[in-house]
């Protein structure tokens, strides 16, 4: 069925000389969905699919560098850069970089495979069954005492005798549980509705309160009692996936579990893209609309699935870094950017549901992790309360691995951590087939030696249409190991086999044949794929031997490795160690945590010390800057190998 959206750009009239004008205003007919949209002229193309909500594949946030968000014009005239990164034959074929296109008549866009395939993800329910029935057995152990309680009390009738007002009627009445010293504060809204709610509810209600320090705050009330159903909405807020959880606080279970893309991915795939879109006219207001619509489809699948009411969740609790953060809340990320990296704040107050644009629990309370610093943030800290690395006695590593490694050490006496730029290469940017993990990701990759096949596999079983992170890990491993990439990843072109090809922008390895995959043509590795997976292992590398040195152990000292993180879930160790990214340790010395982030926020809902540790991580922590350490530098330089200049650190590789 044709959807044909009617937006709200509408032709101009102008008044000239008492004669009208009408400005036909140029109209996009995007394909093969059919949406279409009026815009202005000369309008940005990639920008108008944004308005239009046509996903574009747009890695690198319109700056003309990825080359991902190649689209097909016809129609009418567009303005475009011809030096941009497309070959002969695309131009031929009508291609443009949407970033890099003006509009300036009505034109029909064809988005390609991939971008729909994407488009098409992000409405996949993912459930992780295992790790929540995992997690719930864990939860058990915590003491329900949450940041929010709720209160069944019955109220005196006013009498000529007691004829206090309303709201100390309330607190009186509730001091009689919490005790006479507490602080009780009524939310202004509260107040203004009190005088009509108690007296409608019979004098028999239940109160909902806020613990913020010392203070008490009365946040909703409800008639009668429902103390028995408090609920919670957990939600990591990843640059790629968000993943939400529903919480039964009082029976400290998980009940449902919903993940996303975040809907800015069409704005840029990492943070600084993130960033240099936020920067453009209403850049950063587009992008926080865009994540709270993300948690709002969360939000929404999960009360449907569940049954709960959107009136029984009395919390929301955040977990991000500290850039997805800044654009969940519409705060500026301009300092982050440049030296000396300053964000705008670590701690952000107690808000509403509607203050970030939720619509679906306008009044629900949302808290978020605190960030540490401007590329170590809330999700790290979260990810810290949900290991227990802090109460640990045992020397540990965290690793979370996505677009920007960051990396904490520490036991329960200091924690120190700091975060190294790997690039999106691991999530499948900058890399010409590099996937997401989707249905249909090759995930895991065998080369079989001296026949150069390849046999792989991929996520849900489905036909090849790309390359996600793992798969990387493992193609990278294992195309070194059979010889047809040596140690600075240069593919070996005297091997002869029809796999290893030299096109227009240098030597490729052809993973699948365009017969096999779904996107109706080849799925390859090019040496400037290898070239930028080598550079995000070496970044992750060397940041956790700097950190590790800085303190005077070796990496053999560590007593555990956290891997955390959803990418983190799937990497297998052995390779991951074989292309240098992890250093050669045991294998049992790896433990997987799952999404560490999410964790802590369940764990916060349910027991407000486990939130408390948030602030005492964020503040206690030391960051180490490591672009202002010369030898993260020389560390980085000697990762750029397979897998590292010094063989001596990686005894268990046989390359
Ligand atoms: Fe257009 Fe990257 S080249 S978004």
């Amino acid at each position: 069925m044709s959807i044909i959206l009617a937006l709200c750009v509408k032709n101009i009239t102008k008044k000239e000389n008492k004669k009208t004008v009408v400005i036909k205003l140029p109209k996009i007919l995007f394909k093969p969905t059919n949406r279409s949209i009026e815009i202005e002229k000369g309008e940005n193309l990639l920008t108008a699919a944004a308005k239009a909500d046509v996903h574009i594949n747009a890695s690198c946030g319109g700056e003309g560098t990825c080359g991902k968000c190649k689209v097909i014009v016809s129609g009418g005239r567009v303005k475009t850069d011809p030096r941009s990164k497309l070959n002969k034959a695309e131009i031929k074929k009508g291609y443009v970089l949407a970033c890099q296109t003006q509009v300036l008549d009505d034109i029909t866009v064809d988005v390609p495979m991939e971008s729909e395939l994407l488009a098409q993800a992000q409405g996949r329910i993912q459930t992780l069954t295992a790790s929540t029935e995992n997690w719930n057995s864990r939860l058990q152990k915590l003491a329900t005492d949450s940041i929010i309680i709720k209160k069944f009390i019955k109220l005196p009738v006013p009498s000529l005798q007691d004829s206090v007002s309303d709201a100390t009627r309330v607190t009186r009445e509730l001091k009689k549980e919490l005790g006479h010293n507490v602080k009780i504060q009524i939310d202004f809204k509260i107040l203004k509705e009190l005088e009509a709610f108690i007296r409608d509810s019979d004098w028999m209600l239940t109160v909902t309160l806020l613990k913020e320090f010392e203070v008490y705050r009365v946040i909703n009330l409800a008639a009668g009692d429902t103390t028995a159903r408090q609920y919670a909405i957990a939600v990591d807020v990843g640059t790629t996936t968000c993943v939400g959880e529903i919480v039964d606080v009082n029976a400290k279970k998980i009940l449902g579990e919903q993940s996303e893309y975040n809907a800015q991915i069409s704005l840029g795939d990492d943070v600084i893209s993130r960033m240099v879109y936020a920067k453009k006219g209403d850049g950063l207001q587009i992008l926080q609309r865009r994540a709270a619509a993300t948690i709002d489809r969360i939000i929404k699948k999960l009360l449907r699935r569940t049954k709960i009411k959107a009136e029984e969740v009395e919390l929301i609790v955040l977990a991000g870094n500290t850039i997805m953060t800044h654009l969940l809340y519409g705060v500026g990320t301009d300092m982050i950017r440049e030296a000396p990296y300053v964000p705008v704040f670590r701690f952000v107050p107690t808000v509403k549901g509607c203050d970030i644009g939720l619509t679906l629990l306008p009044e629900t309370a949302v808290v978020a992790f605190p960030c540490v610093a401007s590329y170590l943030g809330g999700d790290i800290t979260a990810g810290v309360v949900a290991s227990g690395l802090n109460k640990n006695k045992d020397l540990s590593l965290y690793i979370d691995i996505g677009t920007n490694g960051e990396i904490v050490l520490g036991n329960s006496e200091w924690l120190l951590g700091c975060s190294c730029s790997a690039g999106p290469a691991f999530e499948g940017g900058g890399v010409k087939d590099g996937i997401r993990s989707i249905d249909g990701a090759i995930e895991r990759v065998i080369i079989e030696r001296g026949t150069y096949e390849t046999v792989f596999t991929t996520i849900g079983n489905k036909t090849a249409c790309g390359i996600c992170g793992s798969g990387l890990i493992d193609l990278i491993a294992e195309m070194f190991l059979s010889g047809v990439i040596d140690k600075r990843g240069k593919i070996n072109s005297n091997l002869g086999i029809s796999r290893i090809r030299e096109n227009e922008h240098g030597w490729e390895f052809v993973v699948a044949w365009a017969n096999t995959t779904s996107v109706g043509r080849d799925i390859v590795i090019t040496e400037v794929d290898i070239d930028n997976l080598m550079r995000a292992k070496a970044a992750v590398y060397a940041g956790i031997t700097t950190l590790v040195d800085s303190v005077g152990v070796k990496p053999e000292e560590l007593d555990q490795i956290l891997i955390a993180g959803s990418f983190g879930n799937y990497i297998r160790v052995k390779e991951a160690v074989t292309i240098g990214l992890l250093p050669d340790l045991p294998v049992e010395k790896y433990k997987f945590v799952g999404n560490g982030s999410l964790l802590g926020c369940v764990k916060a809902a349910i027991n407000i010390d486990e939130w408390k540790q948030a602030a005492e991580i964020t503040k206690s922590m030391s960051y180490q800057e490591l672009s202002a350490d010369n030898s993260f530098m020389e560390r980085y330089t000697s990762a750029l190998f397979l897998p590292h200049t010094d063989k001596k650190l990686f005894p268990s590789v046989d390359g």
